[in-house]
C-alpha cells in the first residue's frame, strides 16, 4: 500500500508528567536539552503547564495538569510520567486526519487552527495503542518558539548539547498477543510498511524473550518497532513494562548521534545511568562484528554496544528507566550503514535488564 498522505518526520514527543518544571531540569541537566518555550499561568494557560525542550531536531513537550479534574490526571494516575503523544509533522493535517479516521482511527481532536502574531499551526490528534496519541502538526512556516499559546523561554543557565540530533525510532510495548493487530493497524491506517521483524527464536535468554515487528512510513523517517512479550521461564521485560504501565505504551525513544563516544561521555558525565553489559562482551566483539572504526577500549569504557547487519554496523546504548516505574527509557544510537535495530545485542542486553528486574523483584 503506498502512502495515503505524507509524513515529513517526527514533530515532537509529548509527555504527561507530575511536575513538568522539574522534569524539564532533568532533561536539560542530564540529556542536554535546551528549554525553548513555555506555557502556564503567566501565559494564560490555567489548566496545564507545558515546557518545550529541544536538542538538534528533537523536541520534547512536558505537560502537567494544573486542576484536579483535568483529563490528564487519569493518565498520570494510571501510567505515572509517560509518553502521551508521538506527534508527526505533515504538510496537510486535514488530509492526515480525514484519511486515518476514515480508515478506522479514533479521533481525539479534529483539525484545529491555532494562530498568533508569528503565524499559524494546524493540529489534529488521533488515538493509537494503549492511551497513546498521534498528533498531526502542520507548521506552514510558523515563526514562533513552538506553537501559538507558548512564549519563548531562555533558561538562566543554557543547556550544553550532548550531540543528540534526531529521533531514530520509537518503540511501543503491547500486551500479550497484541503485536500483530497493532502492526496491521499501522499498515491499514497509515499505509506504513514492515521493515524488520524478530521472533522469540531470534531473541531469548534463559528467562525472557520478545517478538517485534518494525513498521515505518514511506521515507522511513518514522520507524516504530512494536513489541509483545513471548513466553519465557520468567517474566518478560515487556510484561514487566505492561504491568507497571497498566497497559501498552511507549517503551523507549532512540535518539541519533553521529559520534556516540562523544555523546555518551557527555551523558555519563551528566549522570545518565546506562545498562551495563559484562566486560566479556568485548572479548569476541571483533569476531562478531568485523572491522569497526572505533577504538574498542573507548567503547568498553562506556559500555557501548555494536551490531552488524548486511548493510553496515551500528553502535547503541540504553539508559535505565528515567522514572520510578520500570517503563520509559532512552536509547542512544549511531548508524554506520546498518538499518536494523541491534538484534545481536539483545541477548547481552536482556541479561543486563534481567539483573535490574531481579533487583526490582519483578523476575
Ligand atoms: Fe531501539
Amino acid at each position: 500500500m503506498s502512502a495515503p498522505f505524507e509524513i515529513l518526520g517526527t514533530d515532537h514527543v509529548g509527555f504527561i508528567v507530575g511536575n513538568a518544571k522539574q522534569a524539564a531540569v532533568y532533561y536539560q541537566e542530564r540529556f542536554g536539552f535546551e528549554p525553548v518555550a513555555y506555557k502556564g499561568l503567566e501565559t494564560g494557560s490555567r489548566d496545564r503547564t507545558c515546557w518545550v525542550l529541544r536538542q538538534g531536531k528533537i523536541t520534547l513537550v512536558l505537560q502537567t495538569p494544573m486542576t484536579r479534574d483535568h483529563a490528564d490526571i487519569a493518565h498520570l494516575a494510571k501510567h505515572g510520567d509517560a509518553v502521551r503523544d508521538l506527534a508527526f509533522l505533515v504538510d496537510d493535517v486535514r488530509k492526515a486526519w480525514e484519511t486515518t479516521t476514515a480508515r478506522g482511527a479514533v479521533s481525539v481532536m479534529e483539525p484545529t487552527v491555532l494562530e498568533d502574531e508569528h503565524g499559524k499551526v494546524v493540529l489534529a490528534t488521533i488515538a493509537t495503542y494503549g492511551d497513546t496519541h498521534h498528533s498531526f502538526v502542520q507548521r506552514d512556516g510558523y515563526r514562533g518558539a513552538f506553537m501559538p499559546g507558548y512564549e519563548s523561554y531562555t533558561a538562566n543557565k543554557p543547556a550544553v548539547s550532548a550531540g543528540l540530533e534526531f529521533i531514530d525510532h520509537v518503540v511501543g510495548n503491547q500486551g500479550d498477543g497484541e503485536m500483530e493487530q497493532v502492526a496491521t493497524w499501522y499498515e491499514n491506517v497509515f499505509g506504513f510498511h514492515r521493515i524488520w521483524t524478530i521472533d522469540d527464536k531470534d531473541v531469548s535468554t534463559a528467562h525472557t524473550s520478545l517478538r517485534s515487528v518494525v513498521v515505518a512510513n514511506e521515507n522511513e523517517y518514522v520507524k516504530m518497532p512494536i513489541n509483545e512479550p513471548a513466553d519465557g521461564l520468567k517474566k518478560s521485560q515487556i510484561q514487566e513494562y505492561v504491568e507497571a504501565n497498566y497497559g501498552a505504551g511507549v517503551q523507549h525513544v532512540a535518539m541519533y548521534t553521529h559520534d556516540i563516544v562523544a555523546t555518551i561521555s557527555k551523558l555519563s558525565a551528566n549522570g545518565v545511568e546506562f545498562l551495563q553489559v559484562p566486560d566479556t562482551y568485548y572479548d569476541d566483539l571483533l569476531d562478531r562484528v568485523g572491522d569497526i572504526e572505533e577504538d574498542i577500549k573507548e567503547l568498553q569504557k562506556y559500555g557501548i554496544l555494536v551490531d552488524r547487519d548486511d548493510q553496515g554496523y551500528l553502535l547503541q546504548l540504553f539508559s535505565k528507566p528515567v522514572q520510578d516505574r520500570p517503563t520509559l527509557f532512552y536509547e542512544i544510537i549511531e548508524r554506520k550503514g546498518a538499518r536494523s535495530f541491534g538484534k545481536g545485542n539483545f541477548k547481552a542486553l536482556f541479561e543486563s535488564i534481567e539483573r535490574e528486574q531481579e533487583r526490582r523483584g519483578n523476575l
